[in-house]
């Protein structure tokens, strides 16, 4: 038997892969999660409340916890700073210190945002450096989780995609669009590495199994412009890419302004661990072949319509 890990998101891209990987290993696993939802074996938690995250992590004694929960949606971070940075930032460091209290270690999943995009191909070294609110929002939590204790991880990771129980990935977005026929304006001057989930997942795990802390970038291994990784995702897909149209980010109707070139080195993941970060070609084969295992895990979980916000006490 592994370690007892707590998933604080489970329901989310990152966090069900989570949940899936550790299971896989033979951990006892528990999962939450913030809306209300009908079935699903999910715990329910806000993790702003100070006194429901003691609760929970007493209740269920976990001597591992995953924070992949947040409010990732960049241009609501932007436009209510003061709301998201109460999850984001606060309510993750109501986990890190109930954590503390309890002995238990953290993994914190923060971003490439944390840079400005100027220099590009970052390293942990780096001086962070935001040019937006959610990138600020990561390097302050990155600072709290770090500081609360020298064990907790940090895993920055970028353009996460997958299967999805509430599918908003990208890559969903694109196999969605191109489907029924439509275009997708696409940014032709952002480059990144767009990292597949479950190998995020196996990543995080065997970086949990080897006792790493600190900070670690965890992204995929390519770093590639944005249209350019849309046309492979059609290609993989066999959709018509002639339906993406490069477009400069500016002109995409975003009120935040977004780090051109963020992409990360992985040479501290790649000596820490046996499993290593994958190109895109060998995500998007690995997505396409786990279709039908997520076809069948996927109705196992609850309707996503099902999902009701709890009030907020
Ligand atoms: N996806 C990417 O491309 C990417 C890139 C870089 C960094 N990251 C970071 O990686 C992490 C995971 O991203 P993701 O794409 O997996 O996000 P996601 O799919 O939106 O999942 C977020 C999860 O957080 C939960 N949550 C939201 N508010 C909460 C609260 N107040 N208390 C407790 N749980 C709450 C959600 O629960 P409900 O479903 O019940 O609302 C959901 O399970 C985030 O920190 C994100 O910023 C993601």
């Amino acid at each position: 038997m592994g370690e007892k890990v707590m998933v604080l998101g489970g329901t989310g891209l990152v966090g069900n892969a989570l949940v899936r990987a550790w299971q896989a290993k033979g951990c006892e696993v528990s999962a939450a999660t913030y809306h209300c939802h009908a079935s699903g074996g999910f715990l329910q938690l806000d993790m702003c409340g100070e006194d429901q995250v003691r609760a929970l992590l007493a209740r269920f004694r976990p001597s591992l916890v995953a924070v992949p929960a947040a409010n990732p949606f960049v241009d609501h971070c932007e436009l209510h700073p003061e709301e998201t940075r109460k999850v984001n930032v606060a309510g993750t460091l109501n986990v890190a210190r109930a954590c503390r209290e309890l002995g238990a270690r953290v993994i914190f999943y923060s971003s490439d945002y944390v840079f400005d995009g100027v220099k590009g191909v970052y390293t942990e070294e780096d001086a962070v450096c935001p040019i937006n609110e959610y990138g600020r929002q990561k390097a302050a939590t990155e600072a709290g989780v770090t500081a609360s204790d020298p064990r907790n991880l940090v895993l920055r990771t970028s353009g996460a995609y997958g299967w999805q129980w509430e599918p908003k990935n990208f890559v969903l977005q694109i196999r969605k669009n191109l489907s029924e026929g439509k275009s997708m304006r696409v940014a032709c001057d952002i480059r990144y590495n767009p990292t597949y989930v479950e190998n995020l997942a196996e990543i995080t795990v065997a970086l949990a199994e080897a006792g790493a802390s600190g900070i670690f970038h965890a992204v995929g291994a390519e770093e590639i412009v944005r249209h350019e990784f849309a046309v492979r995702v059609a290609k993989a897909f066999g959709l018509d890419a002639g339906l993406l149209r490069p477009a400069p980010a500016a002109e995409l109707g975003s009120p935040t302004p977004r780090p051109k070139e963020s992409s990360l080195r992985t040479d501290k993941v790649r000596a820490a661990i046996r499993v290593q970060p994958i190109g895109v070609d060998e995500g998007l084969r690995r997505m396409l072949a786990a279709e039908p295992a997520w076809r069948e895990y996927a109705r196992t979980l609850p309707d996503p319509a099902a999902k009701t916000a709890p009030a907020r006490r």
